[in-house]
């Protein structure tokens, strides 16, 4: 292609994307009836009342599109920390028969996104595959992007996909538009659980100006940005004030809690404990950001582990899947504190990083570690099948770091 005709091209598809209004930046949310519903958010650039979902039980034919049920959005205005005001679409896809493949797409008059597919879960227990991420935080599209496109290689089965905090460093429109160009495909196809890190959290603002402390860094409040309820529909069956941060989700035979494990703490260990009583899935698996036993030297949230640690110990939660010191760190199996043999109960303790930002992983709780790493930018393709919960531990470049196995 000539260097005019490129232009002509560029210019061209500008006009038309500017003028059509493609639905953009689509995403799956796991509702907290996987089985039989799911959450599908995206946003336009300019305001369509009619935004809706097209979705039908998907077929080997196109003939699909035919029998699609129309499914109207809600819509909210959102005022980006740049640009023009965008509108994000939102709609709850239920009556869905259990482990079924559905085709979708979302739109207006004037454009539709193309069909995508997802699978409902199954309505009891059974074998699947999920990923779980640590931070990616930091140069999304230019670095998690390997991150993202290696687990959707290696772990094409995946069901779900986990992040326990710290996707983005800033709550800000640029930075959510990296995390879709890194992974946006995947989030069109396969539904997504995430809880909040603390730079997940909205800026401290007074009379509308960000508030500086005393080094010029932006502070943070309490509150998850908007840019975050914006863009995701997430389960709101957690402790009050906290919908779409802290959550549970039963997916064929896991009991999923995600925390958000920002201060305060109290009432979030109460619920946890609460839910975890009430569990009659077999497994348990629980994400937040702040880990118990850091992978670092010079860090120790012993606050986090003061709340959370009797509450997974009275319930011998399997596996604690966190983030926030980039590095890796696998803890045996433990009880109190102290490591127990592979076939008591207890729990593994997970610290993970998906990102380029890395800490030196020289543990404070060295002697409580399986395994290590630093500099890793990893994922880990989780599968639960029966009895057996194999872990893995990838790199971006798809090498295997550390695996282990649990069983019952
Ligand atoms: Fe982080
Ligand atoms: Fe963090």
């Amino acid at each position: 292609m000539t260097a005019l005709r490129s232009l002509t091209w560029i210019a061209l598809g500008c006009l038309v994307a500017r003028g059509a209004d493609q639905p953009e930046r689509l995403i799956l949310n796991l509702t907290a009836q996987p089985a039989t519903s799911i959450a599908i958010t995206w946003r336009t650039s300019g305001p369509h009342p009619d935004a809706r979902v097209e979705i039908a039980v998907a077929t080997d034919t196109a003939e699909f599109a035919q029998q699609a049920r129309t499914v109207p959005a809600r819509s909210e205005v959102f005022a980006p920390d740049r640009g023009a005001p965008v509108h994000h679409h939102s709609a709850l896809l239920d009556g869905l028969t259990p482990a079924t493949r559905y085709a979708y797409r979302v739109g207006h008059a004037k454009e539709w996104s193309e069909w995508n597919q997802f699978e409902t879960a199954a309505a009891a227990t059974a074998p699947f595959r999920f990923v779980w991420f640590g931070d990616p935080q930091d140069n999304i599209a230019e670095h998690c992007s390997r991150t993202f496109r290696e687990a959707a290689r290696a772990a094409g089965d995946a069901r779900l996909w986990l992040f326990s905090g710290d996707l983005c460093s800033e709550p800000e429109d640029g930075r959510w538009g990296e995390l879709f160009q890194a992974a946006g495909f995947v989030f069109r196809q396969v539904p997504v659980l995430m809880t909040p890190g603390n730079h997940d959290l909205a800026y401290l603002r007074k009379d509308g100006a960000i508030v500086l402390d005393e080094k010029g860094k932006k502070k943070r409040g309490r509150e998850v940005s908007a840019i975050w309820r914006a863009h995701l529909t997430l389960p709101e069956n957690g402790p009050p004030g906290e919908a779409e941060t802290s959550y549970l989700v039963d997916y064929q035979g896991v009991r999923f809690v995600l925390i958000n494990s920002n201060a305060p703490l109290e009432a979030k260990a109460a619920w946890l404990d609460r839910v975890l009583t009430e569990n009659r899935q077999p497994w348990s698996i629980v994400a937040f950001h702040h880990p118990l036993y850091s992978s670092g030297r010079t860090r120790d949230d012993k606050a986090t582990r003061a709340a959370f640690e009797p509450i997974f110990d009275r319930h011998a939660v399997d596996l604690v899947l966190t983030g926030h010191d980039h590095a890796y760190a696998r803890s045996h199996k433990l009880q109190a504190g102290k490591i127990v043999p592979a076939a008591a109960r207890g729990t593994v303790y997970v610290v993970s990083s998906s990102g380029p930002k890395t800490y030196a992983a020289q543990p404070l709780y060295h002697h409580l570690m399986a395994k290590t790493g630093e500099g890793l930018m990893l994922f880990h393709p989780i599968t639960v099948d029966g009895r057996t919960l194999r872990f893995e531990a990838r790199t971006a470049a798809g090498n295997l770091h550390d695996a282990f196995t649990l069983t019952k």
